[in-house]
C-alpha cells in the first residue's frame, strides 16, 4: 500500500475549512450546525453538520475537480486500479446512466443483459441508445439468473457488427460473476467498450477468496456502489475508467447531465473515508466477511428443508465465479417462497435480509456484521425449519420464459410518444409503454417499445390469475397497462 493512501484529502480540507470557520453567507443556509432542527441535532450530534458544505475556495468542485476532490478521486483510482475515477452522489444509478449515454452516444447500439438494473434503461431513455438484449441463462435448481458468456457476446457481435459497447452486471445481486476477461477480449476485438455494472462488487478487489474485480479483468468502465458493502454512505458511488476507448470529456459531460449541481459533501467525504479504510484494512475486512458467511452457509446447509447456495454453482448457466459473502438462502423444499421467508424473518424473528425472489432470499454479509447476527439468522432458520419442514411440500418449478417479443421502438422513442391506458385484456398486439417482469425469474418478459405477443400475454396472464409477483407496471394489479397510442 502506498503511503498516500493513508490520506483523506477531502476530509482534511473540510477540517481546515471548519478550523477557519468563516462568517458564512453561502449555501447551505443552516450555517454549520446552528440552523439544524434541535431535536435532530441532539440525537445526531453537531459534528456531522459541519461537513455539509458546498463549493468554497478550500473544498473544490465535483464537476470541475482540481483540488481535494480530485486528489481523493486519484487515490480511489489508484486503489481500484483505474486510470481515473469520478465520485458519484446519485448512486450507481447515475453512474450507469452516464456510462450508457456515453457508450451509445448519438443513438448507437449497445448490448445489455435482459435483466439489467432499471438505471441502464434510464440511460437509454436519456441518451437514445438502441439496446440489443442478451438473455442470461437461468440456473434451474435455484431459479437464478446466471452469467453472460463470451460466446453469447461473440454471437451478439456476429448479428450486430455495429454494436459499440456491451454492459454486463457482475457480480449480480446474488454475487454471480461472468467471465469478464473473456468478454473484454471479445469486446476489444470489435473495438467496443466493456461497461460493468459492478454496483455489488467494490469489495472484490481486496481478497483472493472473491472473484476478481471488473477493472482487473479488462473492463473499460466499472460503476460501484461504494455504499453497498464498502462502508460509504447511501447514494455515494464511484465510476472507474481504464481505457483508451472512452472519450473522457464526453463521460464528464454526461456525469454533469445526471448529477446535482449541489453534490453532498457528506457523501463525497464518506467516499474519501471509505476508500482510506479499504486501503488500510480492506484485506482483513473482506476476509472477515468471507469467514462469517462461510460459517453461516455451512450451518444453514445442515438445517432440514433449508439450503444455502455456494461454489457448486460455478460452471452452471454462465456462472463464472461467486461472491460467497452473499448468502442465497432457500426454503423452497418446504414450500416457503423467498417473499414469505423475508417477511417471516423480519416480522417474527427481527432479522432483516436483503432481496427476496420466488425461491430465495439473499442475505448480505459484510465486515461490519457481528457473529451474534449470524447466530440469530441461523437460529431463526432452524426454528422455521422445526415449524414447517414436517408438513412442507416443495414449491412447483417456474415456467419456461416465452420468446422475446418484437422490438419496435427504442426505449427513448417509447418513453416520449403519446401513451394511453387500456384494459389488460386489450393489450395483445399493442406496443407497450411499461416493462413487465414477473417473479420468478424477475427478468422482464417485455420492455417499453416491444409489441405484446400472444405468448408473452399468456405467460403474464397466468401470473396475474394466481396473483403472482409482477414488477414494473404502474397499475400493480395489471388490470390496465400503458401502451403507445397508435
Ligand atoms: C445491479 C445494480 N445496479 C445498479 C444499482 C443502483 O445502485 P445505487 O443504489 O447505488 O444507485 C443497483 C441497486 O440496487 C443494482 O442492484
Amino acid at each position: 500500500m502506498k503511503e498516500d493512501q493513508k490520506r483523506m484529502p477531502l476530509y482534511e480540507a473540510i477540517l481546515e475549512y471548519n478550523e477557519k470557520s468563516p462568517a458564512f453567507f453561502h449555501i447551505p443556509g443552516h450555517r454549520y450546525e446552528r440552523g439544524i432542527n434541535e431535536t435532530w441535532r441532539e440525537k445526531v450530534g453537531d459534528e456531522i453538520f459541519k461537513f455539509d458544505l458546498s463549493e468554497t475556495p478550500l473544498t473544490d468542485d465535483l464537476h470541475h475537480a482540481s483540488g481535494p476532490i480530485k486528489e481523493a478521486e486519484q487515490l480511489a483510482a489508484e486503489l481500484w486500479g483505474a486510470d481515473y475515477t469520478h465520485f458519484l452522489v446519485n448512486g450507481s444509478t447515475c453512474g450507469n446512466q452516464a456510462m450508457v449515454v456515453t457508450a451509445s452516444h448519438g443513438g448507437a447500439k449497445i448490448a445489455i443483459p435482459r435483466n439489467a438494473h432499471k438505471s441502464v434503461l434510464m440511460g437509454l431513455i436519456i441518451g437514445g441508445g438502441k439496446p440489443v438484449y442478451i438473455m442470461p441463462q437461468i440456473e434451474p435448481e435455484w431459479g437464478l439468473h446466471g452469467g453472460i458468456t463470451p460466446g453469447q457476446v461473440e454471437e451478439m457481435f456476429r448479428q450486430n457488427p455495429d454494436c459499440k459497447g456491451v454492459l454486463v452486471v457482475s457480480p449480480t445481486y446474488y454475487g454471480i460473476t461472468s467471465d469478464l476477461e473473456g468478454i473484454a477480449r471479445v469486446c476489444h476485438a470489435h473495438d467496443a467498450i466493456l461497461m460493468v455494472d459492478e454496483a455489488h462488487g467494490a469489495h472484490c478487489y481486496f481478497s483472493d477468496k472473491l472473484p476478481k474485480g471488473a477493472i482487473e479483468q479488462g473492463a473499460d468502465m466499472a460503476v460501484q456502489s461504494i455504499h453497498k458493502v464498502t462502508g460509504s454512505l447511501t447514494q455515494s458511488s464511484m465510476i472507474h475508467i481504464k481505457s483508451d476507448l472512452v472519450t473522457k470529456n464526453l463521460l464528464e459531460a454526461n456525469l454533469t447531465l445526471v448529477q446535482s449541481t449541489s453534490p453532498s459533501y457528506i457523501l463525497m467525504t464518506s467516499l474519501d473515508c471509505a476508500r482510506q479504510h479499504m486501503a488500510l484494512h480492506g484485506a482483513e475486512m473482506i476476509d472477515r466477511a468471507v469467514e462469517l458467511s462461510d460459517d453461516a452457509r455451512e450451518r444453514i446447509n445442515r438445517i432440514p428443508g433449508l439450503s444455502c447456495a455456494g461454489k457448486e454453482l460455478i460452471g452452471r448457466a454462465g456462472i463464472h465465479n461467486l461472491d460467497t459473502t452473499r448468502l442465497i438462502i432457500s426454503a423452497d423444499d418446504i414450500g416457503i417462497t423467498g417473499f414469505e421467508l423475508k417477511k417471516m424473518l423480519f416480522d417474527e424473528y427481527d432479522v432483516e435480509v436483503e432481496l427476496p425472489d420466488y425461491r430465495n432470499v439473499v442475505a448480505i454479509v459484510t465486515y461490519a456484521n457481528e457473529q451474534e447476527e449470524i447466530d440469530k439468522l441461523v437460529a431463526a432458520l432452524e426454528d422455521i425449519s422445526r415449524r414447517f419442514a414436517p408438513e412442507g411440500e416443495p414449491l412447483p418449478p417456474g415456467e419456461k420464459l416465452p420468446p422475446q417479443p418484437d422490438y419496435v421502438l427504442s426505449p427513448r422513442a417509447a418513453y416520449f410518444l403519446e401513451r394511453e391506458r387500456v384494459p389488460w385484456v386489450e393489450t395483445r398486439g399493442r406496443i407497450v409503454a411499461e416493462m413487465i417482469a414477473p417473479y420468478p425469474p424477475g427478468i422482464p418478459v417485455i420492455y417499453q417499445g416491444e409489441r405484446m405477443s400472444a405468448e408473452v400475454w399468456d405467460y403474464i396472464e397466468a401470473f396475474r390469475q394466481r396473483n403472482g409477483h409482477i414488477h414494473g407496471p404502474s397499475d400493480p394489479t395489471l388490470s390496465t397497462l400503458l401502451v403507445i397510442k397508435e
